[in-house]
């Protein structure tokens, strides 16, 4: 592994650190609820505690991906990715080709990528939510199979923000945009950038990663709730912290409530039992098959 370029052990190390910088509520956090930006009355100095504290591989992971996601940056993976044609592939078939990711992780304590997805499509099954966002959590994370195409983790991870704008200063380890080039471009560095008030975020480019690339495959085939949860879970800026409402339409407001029932299945159901693959397999088979075509374009 490039460990330049490659700074973390494993992806896992970058949602650790989410799990400590947001706990997890006592009760009710997948409820849908309206919004609360979870920080609000913390001060800034407590805020930034979770730097001080955040290993230095995962701070080093902040650091390339603060300056490197550029707005040319994603333009020139979008053009290099979503034009999926890369492969043709079932979503079981994804799912096991994710699960060849080797990295640093411990086989014996540490869920695999498969048995993430069954996880967190098992919790939300148990707590009877729609099917249609069972599969979404079964599928959320096949964008990070941008790693088997060989992407650094800087870019296929991380908590997803708006490039061509200002950057919020909630966004951890804010002080590293200061080596990004687009920090030096006046037309990138106020409120709005490029883009217009209430714009829609569909109308707005994010830092390139996993969201993006799953969602694009999928668009077609899942109700508008369960793109969202797709496209947007990584964007704890908004929706942890309730920044970037201001280039958000109606639509988005709604659909955000959605993204944040989403979140807990995502980041808390990782020290749950282990799923037994075999045994869920013909029920997620049915499943994957009532919404999406037997071969996906990736
Ligand atoms: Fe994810
Ligand atoms: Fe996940």
């Amino acid at each position: 592994m490039n460990e330049i370029n490659e700074p973390l052990q494993n992806l896992e190390e970058w949602e650790d650190f989410l799990k400590v910088r947001y706990p997890e509520d006592q009760k009710g956090q997948s409820e849908i609820k309206p919004f609360q930006a979870i920080d609000s009355n913390k001060k800034q100095e407590e805020f930034r505690n979770y730097e001080v504290d955040a290993r230095p591989t995962v701070r080093e992971f902040y650091r390339l991906n603060h300056r490197f996601q550029t707005f040319d940056f994603v333009q020139a993976k979008r053009r290099e990715f979503l034009s999926l044609n890369r492969r043709k592939m079932g979503v079981w078939e994804a799912m096991e080709y994710l699960n060849t990711l080797v990295d640093d992780s411990d086989p014996d304590t540490d869920l695999s990528q498969l048995e993430h997805l069954l996880q967190t499509a098992e919790q939300i099954r148990q707590d009877g939510h729609p099917r249609w966002f069972i599969l979404t959590g079964l599928i959320h994370d096949l964008g990070k199979m941008l790693c088997l195409y060989g992407e650094p983790q800087w870019a296929v991870v991380g908590d997803t923000f708006p490039v061509g704008c200002a950057y919020s200063e909630r966004i951890v380890f804010h002080q590293f945009f200061a080596d990004n080039p687009d920090s030096r471009e006046p037309k990138y560095q106020t409120r709005l950038g490029i883009y217009e008030e209430g714009c829609g975020l569909d109308n707005v480019c994010l830092s390139w990663g996993h969201d993006e690339y799953i969602y694009q495959v999928v668009k077609d085939h899942l109700p508008q709730e369960g793109l969202y949860m797709l496209r947007y879970h990584s964007f704890y800026p908004a929706h942890k912290e309730g920044e970037y409402t201001h280039l958000m339409n109606e639509q988005d407001r709604k659909m955000f409530e959605w993204v944040r029932a989403f979140n807990p299945y995502d980041l808390y159901t990782k020290s749950h039992a282990r799923p037994n693959v075999k045994e869920l397999r013909p029920f997620y088979e049915d499943l994957i098959a009532e919404y999406l075509p037997a071969k996906l374009s990736w």
